[in-house]
């Protein structure tokens, strides 16, 4: 299969080498020793991780958060004794603000006097983790008799929760499951034909995971205007900003023109802030009212609140992570390739890939190398695995391990 980056294998070592190798570059001997040796766990120092562990399971950004985000959790970590409307201004507002300017949705400025009025008209909230979104949608479409639709293999919090008010609270619910297609996307016009009267939700996660395909938007468009406005329809954007899909449009505009839209986005991937637990989504006013009883809205710590403030405001370090992950997924993609696996073009931060009757096995030796990566086949994908894009060293010393282990 062909990688969907249009960056170059030469251009990929080339960066490689001249940074992290430069100073070696002048000695022949010294540069093939390199070329040959190959990085392994033990060479590894992840960010945030301890020495010899290669972590590429959970998608995080393995850069780390951008520099002016620790910088602005440094400068605000004494003050956390006080409540967020305590600062002025209040970083619930200052973030949220920044986020209406993103998308383009309209800015909500609130003052002493007009915050009860501004808060009710309000088109986004803020959400400790977006896992914290995935959850009140469940929470707030769930009901005896209902159905929800998603795809399978998919991300599935929000289905998760009516799977336990089913085992655990003996709702009479049906989650229907519809197939990705041939190349593992959502195939929307089936997942169109399980909508019914007793429809309450349809999940859609773009990109997908566990397999980082992504929905087109125009497809997209012509699914939210055709979906029955009694129907929620929720749209996981987690992995967006990875995109490389030359038909990629935010998909936040769609919250203004229907009512029963909701688009989730979370800091723990690009922007590198997974452990500080920020999410947010847009959606009518309507719906956020409904969702704030589910608790969506209560807002994340002032720590996460500055990171977060601070890291959107660094293009550079998103531009550096975007890059970092296209690069990455070139090298995997090559890599792939040479060993003969099958893996599925990525239009995220991870690589899902197949090495059918020996995952189980090459999972379990990778894990006793510390080398950590996804198990897509407690998905329901048999025989395929998924690693997260690391930096280049953890790409090559997983590169090698598996090699070895094969
Ligand atoms: C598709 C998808 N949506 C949402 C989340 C939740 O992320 P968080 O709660 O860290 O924002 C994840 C986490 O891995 C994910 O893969």
């Amino acid at each position: 299969m062909k990688p969907e980056s249009n960056l170059s294998r030469r251009g990929f070592i080339g960066g490689t080498l001249l940074g992290g190798l430069g100073a070696l570059a002048v000695d022949p001997m010294v540069m093939a020793q390199a070329l040959v040796s190959g990085k392994k766990p033990e060479d590894i120092q992840g960010h945030g991780i301890a020495p010899g562990y290669v972590n590429l399971s959970s998608n995080e950004n393995p850069l780390g958060p951008s520099p002016r985000a620790v910088e602005a959790v440094a400068a605000h970590m004494f003050d956390v004794n006080r409540y967020h409307w305590s600062f002025m201004p209040d970083p619930v507002e200052g973030l949220i603000n920044a986020l209406e300017r993103k998308h383009g949705l309209p800015v909500t400025e609130t003052t002493w006097d007009n915050w009860e009025e501004v808060t009710k008209n309000r088109r986004l909230a803020l959400s400790a983790g977006s896992s914290l979104i995935l959850h009140a949608v469940g929470l707030a479409t769930v009901r005896d008799k209902a159905e929800l639709v998603q795809a399978q293999p998919a991300y599935f919090d929000t289905a998760d929760v009516w799977r336990r008010f089913k085992e655990e609270e003996g709702l009479d619910v049906k989650i229907n499951y519809v197939r990705l297609t041939r190349d593992l996307r959502h195939n929307l016009n089936a997942m169109y034909d399980r909508i019914n009267d007793n429809t309450t939700v349809v999940v859609v996660t773009n990109p997908n995971n566990p397999t980082s395909t992504v929905v087109d938007h125009d497809a997209l468009v012509d699914f939210v205007r055709s979906v029955p406005s009694h129907v929620t329809v929720f749209i996981d954007e987690a992995y967006i900003d990875y995109t490389t899909d030359p038909n990629y449009r935010d998909a936040m505009y769609l919250t203004l023109e229907n009512d029963n839209v909701i688009v989730s986005r979370t800091f723990s991937k690009i922007y590198g802030l997974a452990g500080m637990r920020v999410g947010y989504a847009a959606l009518s006013p309507r719906l956020r009212r409904k969702l704030s009883l589910y608790n969506l809205g209560g807002p994340p710590g002032n720590l996460a609140l500055y990171a977060a403030i601070a890291a959107l405001d660094d293009d550079a370090h998103y531009e550096r992570s975007r890059r970092s992950v296209a690069e990455g997924k070139v090298y995997l993609g090559e890599a792939f390739e040479r060993l003969d696996i099958p893996y599925t073009p990525s239009d995220s931060c991870f690589v899902l890939f197949r090495l059918g009757d020996k995952a189980e096995s090459v999972f379990s030796a990778l894990q006793e190398r510390n080398v950590w990566i996804g198990d897509a086949m407690w998905w329901g994908l048999k025989g395929h695995l998924r690693v997260t894009v690391g930096t280049p060293d953890e790409n090559e010393a997983f590169i090698n391990t598996l090699e070895a282990v094969l």
